[in-house]
């Protein structure tokens, strides 16, 4: 007890040093070794690896490889090149062959250490007795997954390998690394660049996708709004990012997709308090992220602006969190020319999460395949309707831009011709549909038009409730740990707020809520919203979200002064709580201001189903990218190559 109660004296008098890992060069390669040991060689002599020089400090490259007697070491050296982007031969330096197979025939040891030592390999260790080498054999205290780690030659302590890249487009907050216990802490390391930090990714030779981690190893990135356990929230303001300090809580919507195998690299940048800045001027905190698409100098969108341009960048990211409360997910998927949804309202639970307004906050991905965006969001959304027999039959065009005004003859073309496709594909004919008129001509002429009565409505309910549930609480925070003091609020946000108290505040938001009811229950009855038995959605509500028109980020505009007002179709799901997803459908060119020369931007539609039919929406995704009506694309300036 006396001895206990010293030591802790003693580090409370002395501070306690906490390993941050350490970065190291392999081939030129920057890797990152977190301070945290995921296994132990037992009964560790330091003779083991002796005959070893270390890289770093104290630190060998040993890549652990399962075996059987049936393994192909040749072929399983070119999957785990082909699948991983962190290991590297420089990992076969050190090898440890791991053999469950405890009866039947030894593994072939002799024949995998020639493949092995051609291909650089200075010291195989085995798990085993059971082989008439020389080979040493060594117990780790926790059975790992195949894959590079780095071994310390002090400890025989085992650490995983992240291999460092750097965030050139400014997608992250901050990168994150696991405690492994569950949690996150910020990534401690960065490499020379530019303003920019560093985002660490482990090896994808460490997961494998099973039927309840369906998701397992794809790398993820989330929205800074999502308090994740460990790690601060910035929410894209400075003052909450240092106020609030480090959150003890992961948002349970986050910690679904880690519980379904998806992997946390780092927090993603966003509008402030996701409103809806613009590059030039608004973006007054935090440096707004960069699109690659095009000339890289177009806005990015927002408000999930990192996490759409981090997947638009980002070859070794799969996934990416963000949130749409009147566009926040389309608007980036839109400007980047990836899959991105906003799902039916109430999806999944915004528990822990920054509020806009709980009327509307929705939880989207991005993705660059369909594929891969319908996997991530079937898993993560549960509750949703699965028993439909066949797609909807009807496939209805609204919002403007079908006629070809507005577009480039080239961007059209990539629509109808998009179009075309998909009626053929769910063997229809798609149908002209003005859902204006719809509600004039399905109400009495005294009723107001659409574009009056929702004019105020989205306006109204996010900037009360974020007046209400974000703002009253932070000032209060804030000015109580500042004495009295105000904390720094973007433009955007700012207009917004004041915008709501000057217009009725708590009593035009109950005025907002009936007018979105009223429109809500309008288009699931008569109007184009309905269910059905067999396909969930009567109809497939088609939209062109974004024509290759450009979006300079250097612009300067007028300042903000009020919350986005007007009725336009991209509010329809927002309203209506219904899931629409934008998918790229070709790319337009244009000449750039910026680099004199011809670039290209993409071309989106939105789709739209009934409330509820999530599951078949990504269905059809995934079947119509299978189709080839839809194409998965690629990182860069560049949709396809
Ligand atoms: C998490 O932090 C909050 C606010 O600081 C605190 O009230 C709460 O007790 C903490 N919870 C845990 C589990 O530490
Ligand atoms: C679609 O339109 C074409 C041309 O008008 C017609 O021949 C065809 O029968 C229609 N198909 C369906 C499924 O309605
Ligand atoms: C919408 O509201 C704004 C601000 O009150 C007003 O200026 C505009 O005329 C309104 N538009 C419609 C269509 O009612
Ligand atoms: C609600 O609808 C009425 C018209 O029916 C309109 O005058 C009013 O501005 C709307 N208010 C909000 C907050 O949506
Ligand atoms: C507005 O409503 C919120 C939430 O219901 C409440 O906390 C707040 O006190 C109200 N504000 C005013 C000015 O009544
Ligand atoms: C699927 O289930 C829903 C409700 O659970 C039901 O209304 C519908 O008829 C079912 N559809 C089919 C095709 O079985």
């Amino acid at each position: 007890m006396l001895l206990l109660g010293l030591l802790s004296l003693a580090a409370a008098v002395s501070g306690v040093a906490v390993p941050n890992g350490q970065t190291l060069s392999l081939d030129d390669i920057p890797y990152y070794l977190s301070g945290i040991p995921v296994s132990k060689i037992e009964g560790y002599k330091s003779s083991v690896f002796e005959s070893i020089p270390p890289v770093g400090m104290g630190i060998v490259p040993m890549t652990i490889i399962p075996v059987t007697a049936a393994t192909d070491m040749e072929s399983v050296l070119g999957d785990y090149t082909r699948r991983d982007d962190v290991y590297r031969s420089a990992f076969l330096r050190v090898v440890h062959l791991t053999s469950q197979d405890t009866k039947g025939p030894a593994p072939p040891f002799a024949k995998f250490l020639s493949v092995l030592e051609s291909a650089g390999n200075e010291l195989a260790l085995v798990n085993t007795r059971r082989h008439n080498s020389k080979l040493a054999t060594i117990r780790l205290s926790e059975d790992l997954p195949s894959g590079p780690y780095f071994v310390s030659v002090h400890s025989g302590e085992i650490y995983r390998a992240y291999r460092l890249y750097p965030d050139d487009n400014l997608a992250f907050i901050q990168g994150a690394v696991s405690d492994e216990k569950g949690g996150f802490q910020p990534l401690p390391a960065v490499t020379e660049n530019a303003m920019t930090k560093d985002v660490a990714v482990p090896s994808r030779l460490y997961y494998t996708p099973t039927v309840a981690k369906p998701l397992a190893g794809l790398r993820l990135g989330v929205k800074d709004i999502f308090h994740i356990h460990g790690l601060k929230t910035s929410g894209g303001s400075r003052s909450y990012y240092s106020l609030y300090g480090v959150q003890n809580i992961t948002a349970p919507s986050i910690q679904r997709l880690f519980d379904l195998g998806a992997v946390l690299v780092g927090k993603t940048g966003t509008v402030q308090f996701a409103n809806g800045d613009r590059p030039t001027a608004d973006w007054v905190d935090f440096h707004c992220p960069f699109n690659p698409r095009g000339d890289g100098y177009q806005a990015p969108g927002g408000s999930s602006s990192g996490s759409g341009a981090a997947i638009g960048s980002y070859e070794w990211l799969d996934l990416a969190v963000g949130s749409d409360t009147g566009g926040s997910m389309r608007s980036p998927a839109a400007s980047q020319g990836i899959f991105g949804n906003r799902p039916s309202t109430g999806a999944i639970t915004l528990d822990h999460v920054l509020p806009l307004s709980p009327a509307l906050d929705t939880a989207g991905m991005f993705a660059r395949s369909g594929t891969v965006w319908a996997r991530a969001v079937q898993a993560w959304y549960p509750h949703f309707r699965q028993n439909y027999t066949s797609f909807p039959r009807k496939v209805l065009l609204g919002g403007p831009g079908w006629d070809g005004i507005g577009t480039t003859a080239e961007a059209h073309q990539l629509l109808t011709t998009f179009v075309g496709k998909l009626a053929r594909f769910l063997r229809t004919n798609e149908t002209h549909v003005d859902v204006a008129r719809h509600w004039d001509d399905t109400h009495p002429a005294n009723i107001p038009s659409l574009s009056e009565m929702l004019n105020l409505t989205y306006a109204t309910l996010t900037s009360v409730d974020q007046y209400n549930l974000l703002a009253t609480p932070l000032f209060a925070d804030y000015g109580a740990a500042h004495g009295g003091r105000r904390p720094f609020i973007n433009p955007g946000p700012l207009a917004r707020w004041k915008w709501g108290q000057a217009n009725g505040g708590n009593a035009s938001y109950e005025v907002a809520v009936q007018n979105m009811t009223i429109f809500r229950d309008w288009w699931e009855t008569a109007g184009y919203g309905g269910s059905n038995a067999a396909s969930c959605s009567e109809n497939l509500f088609v939209s062109i979200y974004s024509v290759g028109s450009t979006d300079y980020r250097d612009a300067y505009l007028e300042p903000p002064t009020t919350p986005p007002l007007g009725f336009s179709t991209g509010r329809i799901a927002v309203l209506a709580g219904a899931p629409e997803v934008v998918v790229p459908v070709g790319e337009a060119a244009y000449e750039s201001r910026i680099t004199m020369q011809t670039e290209y931007l993409p071309v989106t539609v939105a789709l739209q189903m009934a409330r509820g039919c999530d599951h078949v929406l990504a269905d059809l995704v995934a079947e119509i990218e299978k189709k080839d009506i839809l194409r998965a694309v690629q990182i860069g300036p560049r949709l396809y190559s």
